[in-house]
């Protein structure tokens, strides 16, 4: 008995910590964009479920002064924000190391994208170890056979080894993995064992998504439904947690957004055309619209999303936790969206994620 009071009385304050109730200003407050580059569609790998089914250069992509102009022009409307440079592979474009710099110069955190299965281009893993803040490793499994069938013949290894080098570095290694049917059971017990033979100083951060249905995975072969990944996974998780990790859970957080995560970042692809988000359609085009104007265009479109604006979700108290579902309504990812039902089950899950959350959160160790 006393266990449950217990946890109920960590629940509430969790609830509390949280800022869980109606009239929170947090919910209105302004958050400074992202910026995201793909600096080229170019890749070494042919990943199957690759969303941007990256592989050869698009024909008319951004040239290197037209990525430090766009650089300048974000500058203006962030300061201190963060820029992520992904591709294709950024590590196989011939001037990273002048568009990092323009980055960092800027004042701004920096963030690269990468497969880890190249030499590091020009600057070496070393020197991109040592200059960037956070080096985003993909790998989509823990033990070889099941990686390679996803990220191709020899990436393992190869993945495995940059990210020895980069251990060294003190850049933040945070690795990124698509969870899928395909890789479950090698996430579900490979994961703990590579942490804790890998990340001996507890200090790496994990990204687990679910796969999103696009790209070479239009067909949806690699997805995984959001509720599907937290059943299959969710105590594999919990143990991770239970271990000591403490990077922010993969799945989301109830950090007060306004929405789901669109028009958080403003994406522009290797062809200069601006995305809300890596799902959202192509909305523009940095040869003809600038980057201030495209984005107070955008902000204003997305208001409509706002959890707080929408009839549906207004008076809703987990509309801070689900966010209104996938504004762009991507395959699996729709759940709880703004034209769509909201079901009992849909609530359900919201709240046994949040208590299941709150559980972990206060734990004692
Ligand atoms: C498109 S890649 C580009 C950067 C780099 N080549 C790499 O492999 O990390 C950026 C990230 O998107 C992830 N990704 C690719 N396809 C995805 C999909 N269908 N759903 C979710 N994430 C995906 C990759 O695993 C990777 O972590």
């Amino acid at each position: 008995m006393g266990g449950t009071s217990q946890t109920v009385n960590r629940l509430l304050a969790k609830l509390h910590q949280a800022r869980f109730y109606r009239d929170d200003a947090s919910a209105r407050r302004t958050y400074t964009p992202k910026l995201t580059l793909y600096i080229s569609n170019r890749c070494n790998l042919k990943c199957v479920h690759c969303y941007a089914s990256g592989g050869e250069p698009l024909p008319s992509e951004l040239t290197t002064e037209e990525l430090l102009d766009l650089i300048d022009q974000y500058s203006y409307i962030a300061k201190a924000g963060e820029v992520t440079i992904s591709g294709g592979e950024p590590t196989l474009h011939q001037d990273l190391d002048r568009i990092l710099r323009a980055v960092i110069e800027r004042g701004h955190r920096s963030v690269l994208f990468t497969n880890g299965t190249t030499n590091g281009g020009g600057m070496g893993w070393i020197s991109l170890g040592r200059i960037v803040n956070v080096v985003q490793l993909s790998i989509d499994a823990f033990d070889q056979p099941t990686n390679d069938q996803i990220r191709g013949r020899g990436t393992f290894m190869k993945i495995l080894k940059t990210y020895e080098t980069l251990y060294q570095t003190p850049t933040q290694i945070r690795l990124s993995v698509c969870a899928m049917p395909q890789n479950i059971d090698s996430l579900r017990t490979g994961l703990l064992p590579f942490l804790n033979q890998y990340d001996p100083q507890k200090k790496i951060g994990l990204i687990l998504s679910p796969t999103v249905v696009a790209g070479r995975n239009d067909a949806g072969i690699y997805a995984f439904d959001y509720p599907e990944l937290q059943k299959a996974i969710g105590d594999s998780l919990d143990e991770i947690w239970q271990s000591g990790w403490r990077f922010p859970n993969t799945f989301q957080r109830n950090d007060h957004q306004p929405r789901c995560g669109i028009g958080s970042s403003i994406l522009i692809m290797p062809d200069g055309g601006y995305r809300a988000c890596t799902f959202a359609p192509i909305s523009g085009n940095v040869r003809k619209q600038s980057l201030a104007d495209w984005y107070s265009a955008t902000q204003k479109q997305l208001e409509l999303f706002n959890v707080d604006n929408i009839e549906m979700c207004k008076d809703c108290d987990l509309r801070h936790v689900c966010l209104g579902g996938c504004v762009v309504k991507m395959g699996h990812r729709v759940r709880c969206t703004s034209s769509g039902p909201c079901t009992p089950a849909n609530r359900s899950f919201y709240y046994e994620k949040l208590v299941r959350e709150s559980m972990v959160l206060f734990r004692e160790n």
